[in-house]
């Protein structure tokens, strides 16, 4: 049994429970102090049923920039999701887990010399390009690369929209590279695009669907005969007020409708979706400051209060930031009755652009008090640093226990992942060597399929 460190333990949950009454468990029991953020692996499997079952022809592949805390990558890697890497630790990050390189794909349309010639040696074939630079760096460096061509194709609007920055237009770019990777003797294998990070419109996937297909009859025109795999990138939601269903139901009837043939392989390759909702985020208020000022255009006076938390936009709160996220604070103590206040948050560090939330309200906090912000998972964790001397939130992992008996042996993840009882923060026991009653018998069907990923799925169904 492989023995993990103690921090990357994941904490086995017996009753009921959730995110906040674990959150605070551990605040109760008076020994935390510094953020952190409980991680509930459950959330994870729920979704890749749910994604399953809505796009059951297209295939994830996480996208590691978005959280590659190694719990959650494990995690998916159990599941048997492929893997979108950008860079030569990412590779490396997701093969150390033991993902075979087919399962990964090199997601960056520009990428280093070095990075390449890494990929290539790690036996990562698949990889996107975008221009003709690429092309030539491909032929110097990967000449036996599967190459997929990035198209741009933008949501009408995104919360990061990522067409500014890589993606050939699908008319005026797109065929004169296809031409010239045939002539430099490569092999453009499909088509992939990024409609924009947290999209707010559904129909762009049909768009860029209905560009793909285009592009794989002119590819086939100029001699990329073995096109067969269209990458519809990421951009799905991940709250936990979000649905898939819209998209879902969008991009299936572009696949049947441009791609019914199922000799074409279809991945996607969320982020945010994974990640945002299976993380709740706890922080402190260690100060606050009462302010009084005008309201705008009148003499009418208001009273505000400062209140300043142990995270902030140097750590998790970077999403603020780079990500425009809009976060929520909730405090976990109860307050009944009490009025809500103006308030503005602020984060730990002596910087004014600290400001986690600049205008909002809340029941009056005392200092000492805790607050909880949700759907914290997503471009947090991988960007946060400990600038000014406080540090980044460490991860609390959770599974329920009906769940642990299903996903403890699928590998990577082994029962020396888990333990049971004991308090969260101090040392836990190892899981117990006899196992508990497991909820299904697993139906393996004779060499078919991904066993391990049917298994889940049959389990929670
Ligand atoms: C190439 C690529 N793929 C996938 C993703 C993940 O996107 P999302 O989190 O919107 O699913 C990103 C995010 O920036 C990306 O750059």
């Amino acid at each position: 049994m492989k023995v993990v460190e103690e921090e990357q333990r994941i904490r086995v949950m017996e009753g009921p429970w959730d995110a906040v009454s674990v959150i605070r468990e551990i605040v109760e029991s008076g020994q935390q102090e510094d953020p952190f953020y409980v991680f509930d692996l459950g959330e994870v499997v729920a979704r890749y049923h749910k994604w399953k079952a809505t796009m059951p022809r297209v295939e994830p592949f996480y996208a590691v920039k978005c959280n590659d805390d190694k719990l959650l990558l494990t995690t998916l890697a159990a599941l048997g999701t492929g893997f979108d890497c950008a860079s030569r630790a990412e590779i490396e990050t997701v093969q150390q887990l033991g993902v075979r390189p087919e399962r990964i794909i090199f997601a960056n349309p520009a990428k280093m010399a070095s990075h390449m010639r890494h990929a290539a040696a790690a036996g990562v074939r698949t990889v996107t390009f975008d221009s003709e630079t690429e092309l030539m760096k491909l032929k110097q460096y990967m000449p036996e690369a599967k190459l997929v061509i990035r198209i741009r194709c933008d949501a009408a609007e995104a919360q990061c929209p990522l067409g500014i920055k890589f993606g050939c237009d699908p008319v005026a770019d797109a065929p004169r590279l296809l031409k010239l990777a045939a002539v430099l003797q490569l092999e453009v294998v499909g088509v992939s695009f990024h409609v924009g990070s947290g999209a707010r419109e559904t129909a762009v996937y049909a768009r860029a669907i209905h560009f793909a297909r285009a592009l794989f009859d002119m590819g086939a025109c100029v001699g990329h005969v073995g096109m067969r795999l269209v990458d519809l990138g990421g951009g799905f939601p991940g709250n936990h007020d979000t649905s898939i269903d819209e998209v879902a139901e969008v991009i299936n009837e572009a696949l049947e409708l441009h791609f019914p043939e199922r000799s074409v392989q279809v991945i996607a390759e969320p982020g945010r979706y994974f990640a945002a909702a299976a993380y709740t985020l706890a922080a402190v208020v260690h100060s606050k400051r009462e302010v009084v000022s005008k309201l705008e255009d009148s003499d009418v006076a208001e009273t505000s209060t400062m209140y300043y938390i142990n995270d902030g936009v140097y750590g998790s709160f970077n999403c603020v930031l780079y990500d425009h996220q809009h976060v929520v604070a909730e405090p976990l103590r109860e307050h009944d009755d009490e009025p809500l206040l103006p308030c503005s948050i602020w984060g730990p560090s002596c910087d004014s652009l600290d400001c986690v939330i600049t205008d909002t309200r809340m029941p009056p906090l005392a200092v000492g008090e805790w607050l909880v912000f949700r759907d914290m998972g997503a471009y947090t964790l991988p960007v946060a640093s400990p600038f000014n001397g406080f540090p980044v939130p460490r991860v609390r992992a959770v599974i329920d226990h009906g769940l642990w008996g299903i996903v403890k042996e699928l590998w990577p993840l082994t029962e020396g992942h888990f333990m049971i009882g004991g308090r969260m923060t101090g040392p836990q026991r190892e899981a117990s060597p006899s196992p508990p009653p497991v909820l299904l018998e697993p139906h393996i069907p004779n060499g078919q399929q991904n066993h391990r990923a049917l298994f889940v799925e049959c389990a929670l169904k």
